[in-house]
This record gives structure tokens, C-alpha cells and sequence, in this order.
């Protein structure tokens, strides 16, 4: 790693950033993160990761230790501090249009920007619609003191919730959109461990580089959608999905990751980034080209419909003062994130009918406690079934996949089970008295 390179910002500190930053340091590189939002800067700084990332605080700690990461709120800091600068920010859905909320990457590139006064590249990560980057670039040229020695390129971040550390250590593969050789040279220089290690590293022009992060989310949204598809017609003709899921597995031109089926997908990315993607193709005029991901995005809505409508069928009579256990809040399990989560969409469409909701999950109560009071929340598994006329397991953590029906079926009102994730075994749950219920199954 030359001198010149060997200093790095990373700005916004959320899920991306945070785990950015920390990872960067555990490569070798010295790194500042900065946020806008104190709290999480002091808390950053304290070692106390702000979100729930399993292996992160560990590598946090270590290199706030090392002193080789700090976090700050000064932008003239990162400015003076680092060559290499990636932008982190979030890009949330902007309103009911579906198109990408740009304004943080945009007020983060006009803060830095001007700041700028000698050579320096900057990379973004953040989800974009294609073509962004080209602008920023422009922006940034223009904005620079050191002008044209201020580059800017692309490269997307692929990483998972959950496996956050993992994913930024050791992606499968990376991608740098950029026509300049400066810009490159400093990815590459950035990403030299992983080169090594023999992990693809691709230079793309911007455009595609932008395209192939939202393609890959548009890719994995599609396959999910697709199971749950052959789901609702499996539940239709009396056919069982998950055997027909294993059965296409063998295929390995079809592969068997992401096809479970179940309540379907929600967090921070795939459904708004669908959304954000159609939303793009229509300005580019080629909205025909994106409209199966209407398809898409309504398989997926209607998964969480269907679930509601199993509890209701197994309860009976409607939800009109009914006790209901719900096990699962985060959109995922190993996340404490509850954007778009399905889990939450069910258990508040329920409470909204007029039964008595009660939900746990292992890390995200917190937050969702917050953001959904119509809930009421419990501290363990038990006391969120207990009296419950029909349980719900809705995110797939391991204690639910875990459960013991016997246990479960002494402090509930009814053994009734709706397995949205498809993770408990029909036959266990039905021999200790229960009535089993999942999503595309008999
Ligand atoms: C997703 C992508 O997987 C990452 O590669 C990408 O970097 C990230 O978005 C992003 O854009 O930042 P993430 O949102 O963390 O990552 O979650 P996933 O693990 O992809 O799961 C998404 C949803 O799909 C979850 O709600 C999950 O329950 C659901 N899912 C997943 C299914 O319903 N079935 C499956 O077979 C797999």
C-alpha cells in the first residue's frame, strides 16, 4: 500500500459505512468515518456500534484501539485527513413515485467537495440510479478548488445485512466504474488484499457499474418473487413448494440460494431498490424493459396478504378481540432492521382488525417498539405466545427454528401455528397436537 493512499474516509456511518469504515482499518488503512448525526459519532467513537451487525464490534474495537479508525462530524477534518473519500450515505425511497432519495448523497458530495483543495478521489458506494455518478462528477469538478484533480468513480457495495463484516472482508466480487486511471489505481490500491486473495476486480465505465448493483438486487428480488409465485399456485393445485423448490435446486443453472419461499422479502434494498429501478427506466424511456418488476414487487406484497389471511382461516371468525402471538419483528433474521419489514406489515395488519398483537424477536424489539406502537411486545419467545389463540412465526431466527412445540403448547390458548418462513418441520408440530400452517404448502 503506497503513502499516498494509505489515508481514507468514509462518509454516513450507517449499516454500509460503519462497517466500511471498521473493515478498512482492519485491512491496514488508516480511516476516518464521519456522520452528520452526532449520536452516532460518539457512540462510533465508544466503540458501541449503533445497530445490531454480528462480528462488527469486535473489529471496531480493535482498530479504535490500534488507532487506526476514528470517527468524526468535521468535514475539514476528513478533508485535510484523507486522499481516497467514499461516499456511504443512505438512498431511501423518495415518496410513493418509488424513485431513490438523492438529497444525501448530493448535500454529503457539496459539503466534501469544496473542502477539496489538492488531489483526491472520491468513490461512491451508495445505491444510485444509473447515471447519478456522471453528475456528481461534474459537480465535483466544479465545486474543487483542485478542479480536475478532484476524480470521481463508482463501486458498488454488495454487502448483507448480517454478514456485513464478511461480505466487506471478502465480496464476491469487486466493481469500479471510472475511466480514469487515477481512479482505478486507488481502487485497486484500496482493494489490494482482496485482489490477492484472488477476488475478482472488474473496471467498468460508470454507468455500469451503477447498473450492476441495482441489476443484482432487481436479480435477487425476481428469484424470491419467483418461488412465491409458484407458491400461490402450489397452494391453488395442492402442491407442496418447498419440495418443489429443493427439486429445481439440482438444477445448478437455477442454484438454490435465494429461492425460499415464504413471507418474502423486505429491509432496506430490495424493495425500494425495484422500486427506484422502474422508476429510473421510465425516465429513461424504457419502462416496458422493468415492468415484470411490478410482478415482482406484487408477488411480494401479496405474500404478506396471504399470511394474514391463514391466521385469520386458522383462528377463525376474524381478529376482532383475539389474542395473537407474533415471533419475529426484524426484516431478517441476524438484523435488527426493520425497514419494509414483513413480519411488522402482518403483525400491525392484524392488530388493525382488531386482535390483540403481541410480538418478540431476539434484537429488534427495540426499534420496533419505537415505530409501532398499535404492538404490544414481549421480552421472550413464551410470554409472546402466551394465551396466544394462533402464533406466528414471521422472521427466521434460530431460537423459532428451535422451538419446541411441547414447550410452546403449554402456555398457549390453541396449538395453532402459521410458519411464514417455512422453517419448522410440518410433521414434529402436527404430532405434538398443533395445526400446522406455511405459506405454499398443503
Ligand atoms: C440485499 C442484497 O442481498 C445484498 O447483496 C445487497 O448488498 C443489499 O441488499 C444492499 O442493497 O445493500 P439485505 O437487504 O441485507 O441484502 O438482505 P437479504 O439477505 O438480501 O434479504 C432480503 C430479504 O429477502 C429478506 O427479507 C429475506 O427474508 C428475504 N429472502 C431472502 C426470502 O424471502 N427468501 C430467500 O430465499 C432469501
Amino acid at each position: 500500500v503506497s503513502q499516498a493512499l494509505t489515508r481514507i474516509s468514509v462518509i454516513g456511518t450507517g449499516y454500509l459505512g460503519a462497517t466500511h469504515a471498521a473493515c478498512m482499518a482492519e485491512l491496514g488503512f488508516e480511516v476516518i468515518g464521519l456522520d452528520v448525526d452526532r449520536a452516532k459519532v460518539e457512540s462510533l467513537s465508544a466503540g458501541r456500534v449503533p445497530f445490531y451487525e454480528p462480528g462488527l464490534e469486535e473489529v471496531l474495537a480493535r482498530n479504535l484501539e490500534s488507532g487506526r479508525l476514528r470517527f468524526t462530524t468535521d468535514y475539514d477534518e476528513v478533508a485535510a485527513f484523507a486522499d481516497l473519500h467514499f461516499i456511504c450515505v443512505g438512498t431511501p425511497q423518495r415518496d410513493d413515485s418509488g424513485a431513490a432519495d438523492l438529497s444525501y448523497v448530493k448535500s454529503s458530495v457539496e459539503a466534501l467537495a469544496p473542502r477539496l483543495d489538492r488531489p483526491a478521489v472520491v468513490i461512491g458506494k451508495s445505491t444510485v440510479p444509473v447515471g447519478t455518478a456522471a453528475v456528481l462528477a461534474a459537480r465535483i469538478r466544479e465545486l474543487a478548488p483542485a478542479g480536475d484533480a478532484v476524480e470521481l468513480g463508482w463501486s458498488p457495495e454488495f454487502l448483507r445485512e448480517g454478514f456485513g463484516v464478511e461480505d466487506t472482508l471478502r465480496p464476491n466480487r469487486i466493481v469500479i466504474g471510472t475511466d480514469s486511471p487515477r481512479v482505478e489505481a486507488a481502487m485497486r490500491e484500496a482493494s489490494a488484499p482482496q485482489i490477492e486473495a484472488g477476488i475478482p476486480f472488474m473496471v467498468t465505465d460508470l454507468q455500469t457499474a451503477e447498473l450492476v448493483k441495482i441489476s443484482a438486487n432487481a436479480f435477487l428480488a425476481t428469484k424470491i418473487s419467483f418461488i412465491n409465485a409458484m407458491a400461490e399456485v402450489s397452494e391453488a393445485a395442492g402442491a407442496d413448494v418447498m419440495q418443489l423448490a429443493k427439486a429445481l435446486s439440482y438444477d445448478d443453472r437455477i442454484g438454490g440460494k435465494f429461492l425460499g419461499p415464504g413471507l418474502g422479502f423486505g429491509g432496506g434494498c430490495l424493495p425500494k431498490d425495484i422500486r427506484a429501478f422502474m422508476a429510473r427506466a421510465d425516465e429513461l424511456g424504457v419502462e416496458p424493459a422493468l415492468s415484470f418488476l411490478r410482478e415482482v414487487d406484487a408477488i411480494n406484497q401479496r405474500r404478506r396478504a396471504r399470511t394474514v389471511d391463514i391466521a385469520r382461516a386458522l383462528i377463525g371468525g376474524g381478529f376482532a378481540g383475539r389474542t395473537v402471538g407474533v415471533l419475529g419483528a426484524a426484516f431478517k433474521p441476524n438484523s435488527d432492521d426493520i425497514r419494509d419489514s414483513p413480519a411488522l406489515d402482518v403483525a400491525s395488519t392484524i392488530a388493525s382488525l382488531g386482535a390483540h398483537v403481541t410480538v418478540y424477536d431476539p434484537e429488534a424489539l427495540e426499534r420496533a417498539e419505537r415505530e409501532h406502537t398499535e404492538l404490544n411486545y414481549a421480552r421472550s419467545m413464551l410470554e409472546a405466545v402466551r394465551d396466544a389463540e394462533v402464533v406466528l412465526l414471521l422472521t427466521e431466527w434460530s431460537e423459532f427454528r428451535d422451538a419446541d412445540p411441547e414447550e410452546l403448547g403449554k402456555v398457549v390458548a390453541e396449538r395453532k401455528i402459521v410458519d411464514g418462513r417455512n422453517v419448522l418441520d410440518p410433521a414434529h408440530w402436527r404430532a405434538r397436537g398443533w395445526t400446522y400452517r406455511a405459506l405454499g404448502r398443503p
